[in-house]
């Protein structure tokens, strides 16, 4: 199942790695990006590959290596693929090509390490480039390997020459709000999850809350972290609740109980297939106890 929440810790960093480990979340990304300073990343594959080595009893553990134009990625993926990463997080695609490319280097890095074919996953982040924006359409040429798509609110206005991401009030730019929409969109019709991006004001957890139930509204199954303190709230926010079990429950068992229906009514609102879809999704995104 999509993991809910996804911490990123910089993989130079043995004591941040050992406390994300341990902070509940339902994944890590070992980051060798953004976070890492060149000078760095040589030490933090080393990490990355010694903590996915250790026995695995907590989060699934995801790598985010460097984009694949920058003469690192494949660095990055010998360091760390003896030692079996769930997946890796792709940072900077242009198109969907960049995850078939990415595709098959881990086909081969899987046949190289003895390990089982497809079993390294990827999530891309898709919105990161200004050629990105107009191939958000596409990943569903990507194939297995790919489970989600997600955005960033940093690189792309850093890439077009916007001085800030966000306007003055904290809301996000138009440029911002329109990949956002087209990284939920581009998701579902390439039939993978929608992960949000981090939330950056680590303190203000009030306002994680606000936007993640928002996220979920508008579709995103699960968010992005930079800070332990956000995944308690990520992961109760994307968790479906006790109340959109049983609502979602009582849809299906309505439709069931008429067969043929395309349309029932239910507490006085008119629901049809649209919200039996709804439903069914919702119930298969609810973990067994
Ligand atoms: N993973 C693991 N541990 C983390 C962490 C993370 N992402 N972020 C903070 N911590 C740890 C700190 O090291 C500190 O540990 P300590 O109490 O043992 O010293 C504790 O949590 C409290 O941290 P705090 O003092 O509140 O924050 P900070 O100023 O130390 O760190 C950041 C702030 C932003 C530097 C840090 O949260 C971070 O590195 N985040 C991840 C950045 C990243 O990966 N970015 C790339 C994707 S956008
Ligand atoms: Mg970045």
């Amino acid at each position: 199942m999509t993991p809910r929440s996804w911490l990123f810790v910089p993989a130079d960093s043995a004591p941040k790695i050992a406390k994300a480990l341990g902070a509940g979340a339902d994944a890590l990304i070992l980051d060798l990006e953004d976070s890492v300073a060149l000078g760095a990343k040589p030490a933090a594959r080393v990490l990355a590959g010694q903590t996915l080595a250790a026995p695995r009893t907590g989060p699934a553990l995801w790598v985010r290596i460097n984009p694949l134009g920058s003469g690192l990625a494949l660095s990055d993926l010998a360091t760390i693929m003896p030692h079996a990463p769930d997946g890796i997080v792709l940072p900077k695609p242009d198109s969907v090509a960049d995850v078939q490319k990415l595709g098959a280097y881990l086909e081969a890095l899987e046949a190289a390490f003895g390990l089982e074919p497809g079993r390294t996953r990827i999530l891309a982040i898709a919105t990161e480039t200004p050629a990105s924006v107009f191939s958000l359409g596409g990943y569903a040429a990507a194939g297995p390997r790919l489970i989600g798509l997600t955005w960033g609110a940093e690189d792309l206005p850093a890439a077009i020459g916007a001085t800030h991401a966000r306007q003055p009030d904290g809301a996000l730019t138009d440029l911002c709000r329109l990949v956002r929409s087209l990284c939920l969109a581009g998701a579902a019709a390439a039939n993978v999850a929608a992960i949000d991006t981090v939330y950056p004001d680590f303190r203000d957890l009030d306002g994680l809350r606000a936007w993640a139930a928002q996220a979920k509204r508008e579709g995103f199954v699960s968010m992005m972290a930079i800070h332990p303190a956000q995944v308690p709230v990520i992961n109760e926010i994307m968790t479906p609740s006790t109340a959109e079990i049983a609502e979602a429950r009582a849809i299906e068992a309505l439709f069931a109980a008429a067969p043929g229906a395309g349309v029932v009514a239910h507490q006085g609102r008119m629901l049809d297939l649209p919200h039996l879809k709804q439903a069914q999704r919702l119930l298969a995104r609810v973990r067994p106890a």
